[in-house]
């Protein structure tokens, strides 16, 4: 065996010993490499104050799965995403049928740069007629809510799971959010709020990706998504079906205040 096949061998079993170890080895072309390594440029924001007052939040990290759980559109973000490239995304998006019940897709509405993101479920009647998250009644209570908390709709970011109405309003199905997910994490990536306000069980599942989550067990808390302190609460509908709920979403506003480094206006 000459000194090159000997090398080759050598370099071979190490190769197998570490993806035995589980050390997974990617091939780059060199062109690859160089554009990896060059630095990213770091797109321009408006500052905003109250972003750096804002607490580390505990991260929960779930182990990651070796295969997908569930196969959905690519989520990848691209560097030419923008709020409006994907609401125009969203408006021609045919991936699920509740395009063919929809008058208007719902992709939301807000500040560019909030500091706070709110999540629901998805459009009812009112924000499918009108292509606007949270403008019915339930939308009324959580603008009360929002206007509660010493903040305005405009500084905030309203969107929700799924783009489109389901019919009856019914919640809407596994393959449906698999299909309309993609646009909130690319959303998401492009809004980098601080904290996510998950607005019942819905948005709880989906960005927790555990379908065993519950909004009555876990609301308040303080959870991750991807480094974002997450804090579920209740939907605003369930509030309008059961008023006695409304004290302890009361509470997980204010500790998504207090993850904020804000207080609630004094009343008087
Ligand atoms: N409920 C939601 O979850 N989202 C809306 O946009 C309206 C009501």
């Amino acid at each position: 065996m000459d000194d090159r096949t000997s090398v080759l061998l050598n370099l071979k079993q190490l190769i197998e010993l570490d993806q035995a170890a589980g050390i997974e080895f990617i091939l780059r072309e060199p062109a690859a490499v160089n554009a990896t390594s060059a630095p990213t440029p770091v797109p321009a924001k408006a500052p905003v104050t109250a972003r750096a007052q804002v607490a580390p939040a505990p991260i929960i990290s779930a182990p990651k799965p070796a295969v997908p759980v569930t196969p959905t559109l690519s989520t990848a973000t691209t560097a030419n995403d923008t709020l409006a490239s994907i609401a125009q995304e969203i408006a021609d998006c045919k991936a699920c049928r509740l395009c063919d019940g929809r008058r208007h897709t719902v992709p939301g509405e807000g500040l560019s740069t909030p500091i706070l993101l709110f999540v629901g479920e998805g459009p009812d009647a009112d924000e499918d007629a009108q292509g606007r998250p949270f403008v019915g009644a339930a939308g009324q209570l959580l603008d009360k809510m929002i206007t509660a908390m010493g903040l305005s709709r405009d500084q905030v970011f309203l969107t929700n799971i799924i783009k489109c109405r389901t019919p009856g309003n019914r919640t809407p199905e596994i393959e449906e959010i698999n299909a309309c997910l993609p646009f909130l994490k690319r959303q998401i990536a492009v809004l980098k709020p601080s904290v996510i306000c998950a607005l019942g069980n819905t948005p709880l599942r989906a960005l927790t990706g555990n379908d065993k989550a519950g909004i009555t067990r876990m609301r308040g808390q303080q959870l991750s998504y991807n480094g974002i302190t997450m804090i579920p609460t209740f939907d605003p509908s369930f509030l309008l079906r059961n008023p006695d709920a409304k004290k302890p979403c009361w509470e997980d506003l204010q500790t998504v205040l207090k993850v904020m480094g804000r207080e609630p206006p004094k009343r008087g």
